[in-house]
């Protein structure tokens, strides 16, 4: 297929991207503003097979210039860390909604099929069960938020232009080349350096883990084989609390327990996650990596890559963390 991919420099679309070229032999071009969470080096190993662009998806100029002949429009592109929409909402406003709505409006002059990668969150908390595509709206943050209005208005094309829409919400997602403001990498990295574990409250809160390159080839099933104006979750196969995700990491690096300090919370902090993927798995969709042995590939992947992340951490990423954790990383 031809696609163009918005936001395949970071975590998730470069997983994508990777996996599309790779296995299917898909021709891609990659539209990415390179915010601090997109990087180049992500796509380093599929370069020569993509056409990469850089500008923002908000910009219809910078959509329409690199669009060219592709049959859909896949949308990675977000503001995409809670902690960031707390201090500051507007960039998520303007990329996770008006974004969002330029690369529709793009897909229609045009008649291209349209994939929007969505999260869990926008279900909001839940303390048992788990959420299905029928269960209500309700996000918390402003980022939950923001990505929730952008599947509103997704739905909305569907409904009113009969826009191919497909919309696939994620559950929380880990593995390599994840930005360490997330809690996995960010413990894994802090762990590595001996570095404080910073756990939010009492760190019983529940996530639904799912290893980013399942939730890639979610996300390409949904695209093939789902209905349009359809929303599928696509959930990991395991959940875990904070606390014991941190515990896991501390033994996985080999550290002492002693690093975990629990820290003032999150304001709003949702308590649990939880979705139910039977619609996708009915489109044979299925999450084959656990979360011991994907958890234990992620460190490893860390251990042995210093030079993705060195970068990062001794860049612009210690001011974030001082200005949020107040208090300076190790050197
Ligand atoms: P990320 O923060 O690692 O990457 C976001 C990418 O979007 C970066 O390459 C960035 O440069 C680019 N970008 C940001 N603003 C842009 C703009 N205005 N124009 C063009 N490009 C822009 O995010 P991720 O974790 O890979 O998440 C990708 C998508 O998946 C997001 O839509 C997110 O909401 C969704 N999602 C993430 C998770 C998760 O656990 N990380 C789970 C479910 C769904
Ligand atoms: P995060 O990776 O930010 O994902 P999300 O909030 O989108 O689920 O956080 C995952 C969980 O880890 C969440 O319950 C908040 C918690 N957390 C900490 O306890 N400490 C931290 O330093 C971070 C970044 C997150």
């Amino acid at each position: 297929m031809k696609l163009l991919v918005c936001g395949g420099a970071g975590f998730i679309g470069s997983t994508f991207v990777r996996e599309r070229v790779r296995v299917h032999g898909d021709e891609l071009t990659v539209l990415d503003k390179l915010t601090y969470a997109g990087r180049r080096e992500n796509l380093q190993e599929v370069e020569s097979d993509i056409k990469f662009v850089h500008g923002a998806i908000e910009d219809p100029e910078a959509v329409a210039g690199a669009v060219g002949d592709a049959e859909a429009i896949v949308n990675f592109a977000a503001e995409t860390h809670v902690d960031r929409s707390i201090s500051g909402p507007e960039e998520f406003i303007m990329t996770n909604m008006q974004g969002t709505h330029v690369l529709l409006e793009a897909a229609r002059e045009r008649g291209l099929g349209y994939l929007q990668v969505s999260t869990d969150e926008v279900y909001g908390s839940i303390e048992e069960g788990s959420f299905t595509e029928e269960s209500p709206l309700q996000p918390s943050s402003p980022y939950s938020a923001t990505k929730t209005g952008a599947d509103l208005l997704v739905s909305s094309y569907f409904h009113t232009y009969g826009l191919e829409t497909v919309i696939c919400r994620g559950s929380n997602n880990y593995g390599p080349h994840q930005y360490p403001e997330k809690l996995i990498p960010l413990m894994v990295l802090n762990a590595l350096a001996g570095d404080h574990l910073p756990v939010y409250g009492d760190g019983k809160n529940v996530r639904n883990w799912l290893f980013v390159e399942d939730f890639a080839r979610g996300i390409g099933h949904a695209l093939l084989h789902g209905a349009p104006g359809e929303v599928y979750n696509c959930g990991g196969p395991d959940e875990c609390d904070n606390l014991t995700v941190v515990r896991r990491i501390v033994e996985l690096c080999g550290r002492d327990e002693s690093l975990i300090e629990f820290v003032t919370d999150r304001p709003g902090h949702d308590r649990r996650y939880s979705l139910s993927s039977a619609k996708l798995g009915a489109l044979g969709w299925r999450a084959q990596v656990r979360f011991d042995e994907g958890l234990a590939r992620t460190v490893e992947w860390y251990r042995d890559n210093a030079w993705w992340w060195d970068p990062i951490r001794s860049g612009a990423y210690r001011d974030y963390y001082e200005r949020h954790y107040g208090r300076a990383l190790k050197a």
